[in-house]
């Protein structure tokens, strides 16, 4: 490795368990009145993120990046060193760190490592093949097929098509897993890597804490470019979807666990903790099943702190007490000494909410919702709020609650409306009945605040003790007072359907978790799934029965348990014993 960064004298402290809150900074706060968020709204929400006990913030990208829909959100960036106008300047986000360091918060800038835009300077230069830029991105010639000029090979975008666009610039094809104005950088050639790297410096140098590192599967490829086996039939008599094949070549390749722990090792030169939290949603299987590809860039030595994968998203009310136990181990065998991060929503999926509750009778959505709240913060890892999930809010709709002039995810425009991401990324509600429900004072805003999102604006739910908000808050203070659920073991109990019980054990704490699948009441006896000491550690007794209400939670060995704001479900209190 020929990175200057200095070798760590000491390991610096894992963090695998934190609580991250993760900011959209288009839809988070509009401080300028120009109707899109920004770095100065963000700072004038620091003290609310605080309250909601959280330890650090990940901002979505806020670089420069082509406006509409080829800058995917921010995701394809011109100039990783440099701020959006739309966002504000490089000294709005100076302050925003030493304001958020003020109150004791960290800040995760979010790092777009496997490409950039397609007017990044980098680019601009290799399809010139001007030096050293020449190889930055992946070029090929192409293949001939049926006598015409094709792609190289059968490898797909996530976004739709082929995963390869023909430069006539360049006369070459480049690839990029996403957008065509998203191409991938060569990080397979230690050039690049020593690029990127130094972006991060950049960074770093300046205080950020640590990154969301995006899209970590689709850093390296095959440098023998070859075809993807299809799932069905073989290539080329199939030319099927992204989702169909078995990503052996394209992505997921065993190089980035490599260039995972250069990254470590450039965040360890620093004497303040850095943290590294990937994102790992794609697996070999068609993108499916990413939590083993998801693993092996985690490490306590070498690798990041903690990663996300595509588990939290299949997790659903429906999913039912089987799924939930096998995937409970699964986590657990897979991250053997903890960092999985455990996804409260993100921009890139449905909110939670409708994802696991929309389908139930209004009258249950509610406790449905906490109660999947609850398992998130119980299961072992790290967990990812993202902005309005502590308010419960609903996915906005399309067209109903966003007509189709106002969409901005490029995703509607390539794979197809059912599959845009604008209904997880209206603007945040803060204060009820205001313009806009608060969040500018602009007559547009970047997206329009669903009118259902206006009832559950923060002001509202901050003055009723038994709203999300308030039970969110709560919740995350309990979470944080339990060293079993921070740094413990996870044992899943052999109980009967409606019941998934789970222990998490630490040195001096055993607490139980108890959630009840279904609308209806039910009694559950934990000794007749647990043996003596363990019972007695959780503070249970022998015979014991424990009544559950429908989607209710139950806890016990809890340390400094809060009271709780709102009466549904049980949190953190003594064990409610069942009547008779
Ligand atoms: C990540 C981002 C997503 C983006 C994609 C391509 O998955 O979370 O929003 O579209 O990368 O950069």
């Amino acid at each position: 490795m020929s990175d200057d960064v200095k070798p760590s004298a000491a390991i610096k402290e894992h963090r695998p368990s934190e609580v991250i809150y993760q900011v959209y900074p288009a839809s988070f706060a509009d401080s300028d009145g120009d109707g899109h968020g920004d770095i100065r709204g963000i700072t004038a929400k620091l003290d609310y993120i605080k309250s909601l006990n959280v330890d650090a913030v990940w901002v979505s990208p806020f670089y420069l990046s082509p406006p509409g829909p080829e800058g995917d959100g921010g995701y394809a960036v011109t100039d990783h060193k440099a701020i959006d106008p739309r966002f504000g300047t490089l000294d709005d986000f100076k302050e925003l760190l030493k304001e958020a360091h003020g109150r004791g918060l960290r800040i995760y800038t979010d790092f777009v490592l496997p490409h950039t835009a397609g007017d990044h300077e980098w680019f601009e230069k290799s399809r010139r093949r001007e030096e050293p830029f020449k190889d930055y991105y992946v070029w090929h010639d192409g293949s001939i097929y049926n006598g015409h000029k094709a792609p190289p090979n059968n490898w797909k975008s996530v976004f739709g098509g082929e995963a390869w666009t023909f430069d006539p610039v360049r006369r070459q094809y480049y690839l990029h897993h996403f957008l065509k104005s998203q191409p991938a950088l060569n990080l397979n050639n230690e050039k690049v890597q020593e690029a990127v790297v130094d972006e991060m410096k950049f960074w770093l140098d300046m205080g950020v804490d640590g990154f969301r590192i995006d899209s970590l599967p689709y850093a390296n490829h095959d440098p023998e470019f070859r075809h993807n086996p299809w799932m069905f039939g073989q290539w080329p008599d199939v030319r099927e979807a992204w989702d169909q094949q078995f990503f052996e070549y394209s992505i997921c390749q065993p190089q980035t666990v490599k260039l995972v722990a250069r990254i470590r090792k450039l965040m360890d030169g620093y004497d303040r903790k850095k943290t590294t939290l990937g994102e790992a949603i794609a697996g070999k299987e068609g993108g499916k099943n990413a939590l083993p590809v998801a693993s092996t860039y985690v490490h306590r030595h070498e690798g990041l702190d903690t990663c996300y994968s595509d588990v939290s998203y299949g997790i659903a009310q429906s999913s039912g007490q089987g799924y939930l136990k096998d995937l409970i181990k699964r986590i657990e065998d897979h991250f053997p000494d903890g960092g999985h991060c455990n996804s409260l929503g993100n921009h890139d999926n449905p909110r939670t909410m409708t994802r696991v509750a929309g389908h139930l009778p209004q009258d249950q959505r509610e406790a449905a919702y906490r109660q999947i709240a609850m398992l998130f913060l119980c299961l072992p890892g790290s967990l990812c709020v993202y902005q309005g999930e502590e308010l419960g809010l609903p996915q906005a709709r399309i067209p109903e609650d966003i007509p189709l002039d106002r969409l901005q995810d490029p995703v509607a425009q390539t794979i197809g409306i059912d599959r845009c991401r604008d209904g997880a990324r209206t603007p945040m509600p803060w204060r009820a009945g205001a313009k806009n429900s608060g969040f500018t004072r602009a007559d547009k805003a970047y997206l329009p605040v669903p009118h259902e999102h206006d009832a559950r604006a923060v002001d509202r739910q901050e003055s009723d003790p038994r709203s999300t908000l308030r039970f969110m808050r709560e919740a995350l203070a309990w979470r944080a007072a339990q060293p079993a659920l921070l740094k413990g073991h996870t044992v899943v109990l052999d109980t009967k359907d409606p019941v998934l019980a789970f222990l998490r054990r630490c040195e001096g704490q055993v607490v139980l978790c108890a959630f009840n699948l279904s609308p209806h009441a039910v009694t559950f006896t934990p000794s007749e799934a647990l043996d003596d000491d363990l019972l007695r550690a959780a503070g249970l007794q022998k015979g014991q029965a424990l009544s559950l209400d429908g989607y209710g939670f139950i806890s016990s060995g809890d340390k400094k348990p809060v009271p709780v704001a709102a009466p549904l479900p049980n949190l953190g209190g003594a064990p409610k014993p069942a009547p008779g």
